[in-house]
């Protein structure tokens, strides 16, 4: 939670720290701060609201400085106030310090400080990070020895970045929570994501737990806690800037929802073979899994519902496969031996629960494999291996095309498992295949065609909002009632077709209209359970690729998907259901790119 960013040598530092902050909104909005490097010393300005409020601010009582750091804040410690906002001071106001992640022992830091005299203005764990390094300082250390024995104090995580006296310097460094470096010509970023400097630089240092940063205008080190040099590879980011940014669309998640075709041919992209119709996965050549014996698929959220549909999938093809959620694996402790393979689904690779699971998965003495879609995050440090889902930015708290980026990938990587563990070379997915590498488009037809809207104000005044779907198909019906609920506020579940008639069924009315996901596999069983909804008043919604069949004509509306194979007809019924998901948001005028109590990245557990 929270995005930091930081900036030295660049022309314009106000300007570029708060739209650095508005490209990091995603990750939290309920209060904003920049603290900027000037003469007469660091001039703060920090507010409640979203960043376009700090913005307001500074345009009314405008402040400069040659650097500055700035945050965006998810409050964790503390209510949202303007004294709870980052940047956060000492009583001199010569120190300026913002940080993301969890301070765990600020109590006892605290109570220590303030018997030595030391008076705190906030609720926030963070605020002894600056009164520690102001005693530093008193005690006589430079500001690189006061930053870092005031670091070695705290546990928990932390992504800090701080200005300390008259150092024209940024001092920062990491540890559990994300740090990237951009280099520019003379100028320097810090950020907890690439957004944020992207259209200034695209060249990114990944910073490691443990790494401190000092950036100067003539130039950057990295070095341990120790203060030895760390070797660090300057990477360049394949983006255009522009992916960043709204490109003309009303919310990010529309954009993304957009993006799909594109995303998605980047998915699968070098890693499917249309003509032979086998998977080539750069990383893992034929034989890597053979020593499988069991796979653990771990998430949260919308990664979890990919997990889930990777174990049906895997399931299906006979090797032993579970998805569990990241949250519940440390609490459940499942045997792993040295045969399982623990996979860490997570878009960010920063969620902590995912990151949890898979150290104590590690500890056990699992094989660990991250599937993510950030370069260089943490989760790709604590796997033994990783495969990129390649779905690029993603702004949008709600996730979306990440979600097909990642069930595509795992589709892929269950090719792999099922040659090296099942030693079944014979193409059994042939025709798997085939509609994989048909899926962009399939998906463009659905964006191009779609009555999503429609649908949404038909039903736009409904109590409540079901979504059923078998074997597959429940996955997609679990994140079809995430995605609604988390952005129109709306109340939506998702069940197994199924489960329906244990229990769910006495909520059904005429105002909890059901979409009914048809993908191919065993809808003669869901088509029952739409007519048992039916029978109760309840309209129904079917997703289905017939639209002049039988579900049709006994379905109150249709969404139509094209006609692909089943293990694959999911993710369009998904696009669908997004697409449903967003028009009902708009027309109740929800921040649907920022849902309320929500951030994108979950740093905490
Ligand atoms: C839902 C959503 C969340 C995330 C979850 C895991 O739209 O975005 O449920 O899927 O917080 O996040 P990652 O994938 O980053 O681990």
């Amino acid at each position: 939670m929270c995005g930091i960013t930081a900036c030295i040598g660049t022309d314009e530092s106000v300007d570029s720290l708060l739209d650095g902050l508005r490209r990091l909104e995603y990750r939290g909005y309920d209060s904003a701060g920049i603290a900027v490097k000037n003469q007469a010393g660091i001039s703060l300005t920090k507010r409640v609201g979203e960043v376009s409020e700090l913005v307001g601010a500074v345009e009314r009582d405008p402040i400069d400085g040659t650097f500055g750091i700035g945050h965006t804040r998810w409050a964790t410690h503390g209510g949202v106030t303007d004294n709870n906002a980052h940047p956060h001071t000492d009583e001199s106001g010569r120190i300026a310090v913002v940080h993301n992640g969890i301070i765990t022992n600020y109590q006892s830091l605290r109570s220590e400080l303030e018997s030595n005299g030391h008076k705190f203005e906030s609720e926030t764990d963070t605020e002894v990070v600056p009164h520690l390094i102001e005693e530093n300082l008193r005690d006589g250390a430079t500001p690189e020895e006061a930053f870092r024995a005031a670091v070695g104090r705290l546990n928990g995580t932390y992504a800090l970045a701080s200005i300390i006296g008259d150092e024209e310097a940024i001092f920062a460094t990491r540890s559990g929570s994300p740090l990237v470096l951009g280099v520019g010509e003379g100028e320097y970023f810090l950020a907890s994501d690439v957004p944020a400097f992207i259209q200034h630089t695209d060249q990114v240092v990944y910073l490691h737990d443990g790494d401190f940063i000092i950036a100067r205008p003539s130039g950057y080190e990295v070095t341990d806690s120790g203060g030895r040099p760390v070797d660090r590879p300057l990477k360049y980011i394949e983006w255009d800037p522009e992916t960043a940014t709204k490109g003309g669309y009303e919310h990010f998640m529309y954009k993304e929802i957009n993006e799909q075709p594109g995303s998605l041919r980047r998915t699968i992209h070098g890693r499917l073979n249309a003509l032979s119709g086998g998977v080539e996965l750069e990383e893992f050549p034929p034989g890597t899994f053979s020593d499988v014996e069991q796979v653990h698929i771990v998430g949260m959220g919308t990664s979890h519902h990919a997990g889930m549909f990777a174990a049906s999938l895997l399931s299906e093809r006979g090797i032993p496969a579970y998805a569990f959620m990241s949250g519940e694996y440390a609490v459940i402790k499942p045997p792993v031996t040295e045969n399982t393979l623990v996979i860490a689904v997570t878009q960010s690779g920063e969620t902590a629960d995912t990151l949890d699971a898979i150290r104590r998965a590690r500890a056990a003495g699992a094989r660990t494999l991250a599937l993510t879609n950030v370069v260089g995050s943490s989760i790709t440090r604590e796997c033994d291996d990783e495969l990129l889902i390649r779905a690029g930015p993603e702004i949008g708290v709600a996730a979306t095309k990440t979600f097909s980026s990642q069930v595509t990938a795992l589709m892929l990587l269950t090719e792999r498992f099922v040659e090296d563990i099942t030693g079944n070379k014979s193409g059994v997915a042939r025709d798997v295949m085939d509609s994989l590498a048909r899926l962009p488009g399939d998906v463009q037809e659905v964006l191009d065609t779609s009555n999503a809207r429609e649908i949404a104000e038909e039903y736009q005044d409904s109590d409540s909002y079901f979504f059923i779907g078998r074997g597959l198909a429940h996955p997609v019906a679990l994140e079809g009632a995430l995605k609604f609920k988390e952005i129109s506020y709306e109340h939506a579940e998702g069940f197994a077709a199924s489960e329906l008639k244990h229990g769910p069924l006495a909520l059904v009315t005429p105002m909890t209209p059901v979409f009914a996901i048809f993908t191919g596999f065993e809808d003669e069983a869901t088509l029952s359970n739409m007519k048992e909804v039916q029978a109760r008043g309840a309209p129904v919604v079917a997703i289905t690729s017939d639209p002049d069949g039988e579900i049709a004509e006994f379905a109150d509306h249709v969404l139509t998907i094209p006609e692909t194979h089943p293990d694959v007809a999911g993710i369009t019924a998904n696009i669908q259901l997004q697409l449903v998901a967003y028009h009902a948001a708009k027309l109740l005028d929800r921040p649907i790119d920022k849902p309320r109590n929500l951030a994108k990245c979950v740093t905490v557990e």
